[in-house]
């Protein structure tokens, strides 16, 4: 039988190396998952060993159906409850109290644990033939951008990684919405494809933005997703006058942007990425992937929309644009505005 792109027999050669205790990278909608058995804590450990990923950072465990949490969580809120109901099968992990039995290597040594239950059918097949939890990070060197597709896994381990089930491109392409439902009500970690009305749709009482007393989310350190090209995000309205800028400093650049170019020029690599928000965030870490390999000095990002919609694409393209690059852009820009008067006659 074939699902999606893999075999039965693909399937069942993961299944084994899990239950021998290897690494096994799969397909999941969001980006591909670096998998290991949940129940073995050195077959976890081995996750973090491949990444480079800090120890204290806890993994999301995977499941095939919420029949299961009982083995994973110990208390579900009853908002944990409803959007479980709501949203799994899908994108959306749940931050619950964690069963006693769920080793510290998972949880970082909270007392909470991150749960999902994926809706690709490769990752249903393989957790259901596998018959328990799967934890996986995205399957990404510790900091890099998510892989989206198998040959993105590939570039990130080499052989160092021997099974990395092909499904082809991920249909969300960006990492599943994170909910805390602690005892203090239901808070987004991590904005996903599941926006926030959806969520309030739910849980109307559902919070925003970082609680001091929340648990860690790696992902929320400042510089986080990043391609190895400085990442700079700039407004629509300046991005020419950036580009014409550096392109009269003979600097290679590579535009990420929602319309076409201007104008060419031999020292810029230009993807259109469009205005839809649910196809640039399925596109966003190949299009990353992409421009980091065209040897430009700098990736310039034209700033996206506000609104909900773009919550979760905004989150990423902060994370990949260090803190530092976005302060010396807009120094830059200001020093040359200073020098040049109205930006707009320049363009
Ligand atoms: O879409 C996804 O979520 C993908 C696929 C493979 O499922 N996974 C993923 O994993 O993005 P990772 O490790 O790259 O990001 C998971 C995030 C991390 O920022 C981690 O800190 C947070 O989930 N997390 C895990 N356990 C947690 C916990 N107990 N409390 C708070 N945050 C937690
Ligand atoms: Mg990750």
């Amino acid at each position: 039988m074939v699902i999606g792109r893999v075999l039965q027999e693909q399937v069942q050669e993961a299944v084994e190396a899990l239950r021998e205790g290897d690494l096994v990278a799969f397909p999941t909608e969001t980006v591909y998952g670096l998998g290991a058995n949940a129940n073995n804590p050195d077959a976890v450990r081995k996750i973090f060993r491949l990444k480079g990923r800090p120890s204290t950072h806890p993994v999301i465990v995977h499941i095939d159906h919420p029949r299961y949490l009982q083995r994973w969580v110990r208390d579900m809120t009853p908002e944990a409850k409803k959007l479980a109901d709501a949203f799994w099968p899908g994108p959306l992990t749940l931050v619950a109290k964690r069963a006693l039995a769920v080793n510290d290597v998972i949880t970082g040594g909270q007392d909470t644990v991150a749960i999902r239950v994926p809706n690709h059918p490769i990752a249903q097949q393989l957790l259901n033939a596998f018959g328990g939890g799967i934890a996986a990070p995205s399957a990404n060197r510790y900091g890099h951008v998510s892989p989206t597709r198998a040959e993105h896994v590939r570039e990130e381990f080499g052989d160092e990684l021997k099974l990395v089930l092909d499904g082809g491109d991920c249909k969300v392409g960006l990492e599943s919405t994170i909910v805390s439902c602690l005892g203090d009500g239901p808070r987004v970690l991590r904005p996903g494809s599941i926006s926030l009305s959806q969520l309030r749709a739910v849980a109307p009482n559902i919070q925003t933005g970082p609680n001091p007393a929340a648990p860690r989310v790696p992902g929320s350190t400042t510089r986080h997703y990043s391609p190895q090209t400085p990442v700079n995000v700039v407004p629509s309205r300046r991005l020419d006058v950036v580009i014409d800028e550096l392109s009269g400093e003979h600097e290679k650049v590579a535009v990420l942007a929602m319309r076409p170019p201007a104008k060419t020029t031999r020292y810029m690599t230009w993807i259109n990425a469009g205005i839809r928000p649910d196809l640039y965030g399925r596109q966003l870490y190949a299009n990353l992937r992409t421009l980091d390999k065209s040897g430009a000095k700098i990736l310039l990002v034209e700033e996206v929309p506000e609104g909900e919609r773009w919550d979760a694409v905004r989150d990423r393209l902060k994370r990949a644009a260090s803190a530092e690059n976005i302060v010396t852009y807009d120094q830059d820009i200001a020093a040359w505005v200073a020098d040049f008067g109205d930006e707009g006659e320049m363009v």
